[in-house]
C-alpha cells in the first residue's frame, strides 16, 4: 500500500488537488493508495502535552505510515520552505522508526516559477536525517494555481507524463527496495 501525504491543512489547497491527482494516477495503475491529508490532523498535535502523549487522531496518520510500502509527499512552498505543519506532522510520528528505510518521493508545487524546489530539498533532508530511503527523482509543478484544469487533472501534457514516469519509477523502486527486505 502506498500513502500519499497532502503537506498542507491549508483549506482549498492546490497541493490537495495535485496530490488527488498522484493518488488517482496510482490506483489507476493497479496501486492501493491510502491518502493522508493534513487538514486532517487533530488540533490537539499543538498542545505542549502533545509530543508525550499522542492525540489519538493521530493514530490513523502513524498507522499508516507504518503500514506503508511506499510514501510519497505533495507539499506546497511556504516562504521559501516547507509547511510548518507538516514539520510538525513529522515531529509527531514515533521516533526514531517511522521513516527508517522506508522508500519516499517529492512531489513540489508552489505559486512561484521553481515549482517548490526549496520546500523539497529541504525535507529531503529532514528525511536523509531519519534514514529514509529517497528516490532520486522529484517533480516540480511551477505555477499550480494555473496548471490544473477543471476536472482537476494537470492541463500541461508533459507535465502530466513527468510526474507519471515519477510516479510508475517510484512505485517500482519501492518494491524492489522494499524495508521489511533490508
Ligand atoms: C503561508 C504561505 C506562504 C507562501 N509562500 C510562497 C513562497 O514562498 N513561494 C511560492 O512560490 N509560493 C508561496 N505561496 C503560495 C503557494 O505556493 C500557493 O498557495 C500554491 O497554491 C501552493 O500552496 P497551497 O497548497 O496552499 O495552495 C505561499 C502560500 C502561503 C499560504
Amino acid at each position: 500500500m502506498f500513502v500519499v501525504i497532502s503537506g498542507t491543512n491549508r483549506r482549498g489547497s492546490n497541493t490537495a488537488r495535485v496530490a488527488a491527482v498522484c493518488v488517482r494516477y496510482l490506483e489507476s495503475q493497479g496501486h492501493e493508495v491510502k491518502l493522508l491529508d493534513l487538514i486532517d490532523l487533530p488540533p490537539e498535535v499543538l498542545s505542549p502535552d502533545a509530543y508525550f502523549d499522542r492525540p489519538a487522531g493521530l493514530a490513523t496518520f502513524q498507522a499508516a505510515i507504518d503500514e506503508a510500502e511506499g510514501l510519497l509527499t505533495v507539499l506546497p512552498e511556504y516562504n521559501g520552505s516547507f509547511p510548518g505543519v507538516l514539520k510538525l506532522f513529522i515531529d509527531m510520528l514515533e521516533f526514531p522508526r517511522t521513516l527508517t528505510q522506508l522508500p519516499s518521493a517529492f512531489v513540489g508545487v508552489a505559486a512561484g516559477r521553481w515549482g517548490g524546489l526549496r520546500p523539497v530539498e529541504q525535507i529531503e533532508q529532514v528525511f536523509n536525517y531519519r534514514n529514509a530511503l529517497l528516490y532520486w527523482k522529484r517533480t516540480f509543478i511551477p505555477a499550480v494555481h494555473e496548471a490544473l484544469d477543471e476536472d482537476g487533472e494537470l492541463s500541461d501534457e508533459g507535465l502530466a507524463k513527468r510526474l507519471h514516469a515519477l510516479l510508475d519509477g517510484f512505485a517500482a523502486f519501492a518494491k524492489t527496495n522494499a524495508r521489511s527486505a533490508q
